[in-house]
């Protein structure tokens, strides 16, 4: 009798306990993401890190992850899902492959002439309507941050449309990049963003895209010899969680939360512009890559040659959305055509 009280009572302790020690348990946003972490898109998980933690006073924890630590590409949305990491913010060519090819608008060769248009899209309803999409898939999305526009690079000067022509270049897994590279007679490989300096340096493909922060914080200017200014295409991210993470957590911190994730949104897209125009200097300081400026003229020449694919992929994107970025373009007094 006294040995079952005793037991009992020794329960009652562990799980008084327990329950004390899971209610001071901090709640653990895990933040996996595939750049450095001086870029626009790592510094920006860690400034969220730091206001998530400072005004939940602790109750959330938040790790960040950058370099592809714990998830390449793909992966690392299959691992927001299974609710293995909390949030990311992939590319926005990186819902495509999930199924909702609408994203795949934004990876539209010169679809978006400059930051005005942008911002026009990603804080309206057309941006707005973008993440809703993504709520079938198990997530919810929280905010759009910039990175900035894609510059080429190769090993040979690629001045104008056609010297691209033969090359095998890497993109990101997007059936609209996969057209873009076509359209120039290049050759496009998809491949994992921390595979790229590796298949550079061994001559696996000969050139790639991207934002010049991406490209000088992976040291990829170092395996390229030439690039060129052609802002041909844009990236940028959505953040995103694990929608029944986020539906369960408790209100005021989910409220906490969102403006965390609002001042983080406004810090990432403040910083992104003048990051990259760094890491464009930084490149041609380095002497390693040939940094060319298209004049008007070659400018047009990409235009020209890349517009096309905007009708060809209309069916697959969506010509709606298509036209929707077009009105805010026309709007912002920057059309496209
Ligand atoms: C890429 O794969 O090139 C980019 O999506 C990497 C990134 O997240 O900026």
């Amino acid at each position: 009798m006294l040995r079952i009280t005793l037991k009992t009572l020794t329960l009652g302790v562990a799980l008084a306990l327990g329950g004390l020690a899971h209610a001071a348990d901090p709640i653990l946003i895990k933040f996996s993401h595939v750049v450095a972490q001086d870029t626009p898109k790592g510094k920006a998980a860690e400034y969220f890190k730091k206001l998530a933690e400072e005004r939940t006073k602790g109750a959330v924890k938040v790790e960040v992850y950058p370099n592809s630590q714990l998830y390449k590409d793909k992966e690392e949305v299959e691992a927001l899902q299974l609710g293995a990491v909390q949030m990311l913010a992939p590319s926005l060519a990186k819902f495509g492959p999930l199924g909702v090819k609408e994203f795949e608008v934004f990876d539209l060769p010169y679809i978006l002439p400059n930051r005005d248009v942008l911002r026009r899209v990603t804080d309206g309803p057309v941006g707005r309507g973008l993440l809703d999409k993504l709520e079938t898939k198990g997530i919810k999305g929280l905010a759009y941050w910039d990175n900035g526009f894609k510059i080429m690079s190769a090993n040979k000067p690629i001045h104008l449309p056609a010297d691209m022509k033969g090359l095998k270049v890497r993109i990101q897994s997007s059936k609209v990049l996969d057209k873009q590279m076509r359209e120039l007679g290049a050759i496009p490989q998809v491949m994992a963003f921390s595979e790229v300096y590796q298949a550079l340096q061994t001559g696996v493909v000969d050139g790639t895209e991207n934002p010049p922060s991406n490209m000088y914080t992976q040291k990829m200017h170092e395996v390229q010899k030439d690039a060129t200014v052609t802002r041909h295409g844009y990236l940028g991210y959505a953040v995103i969680v694990n929608k029944k993470f986020w539906d369960d957590l408790p209100a005021d911190i989910r409220t906490t939360l969102e403006g965390a994730m609002k001042d983080a949104t406004k810090y990432a897209n403040d910083i992104a512009e003048k990051e990259n125009a760094d890491a464009l200097e930084a490149i041609k300081a380095s002497g390693k890559t040939t940094v060319y400026t298209p004049t008007d003229a070659e400018l047009k020449q990409w235009r020209d040659a890349l517009l096309p694919v905007h009708a060809e992929v209309a069916s697959r994107v969506g010509k709606d959305l298509i036209d929707a970025f077009y009105k805010e373009a026309a709007a912002a007094g920057a059309p496209i055509k």
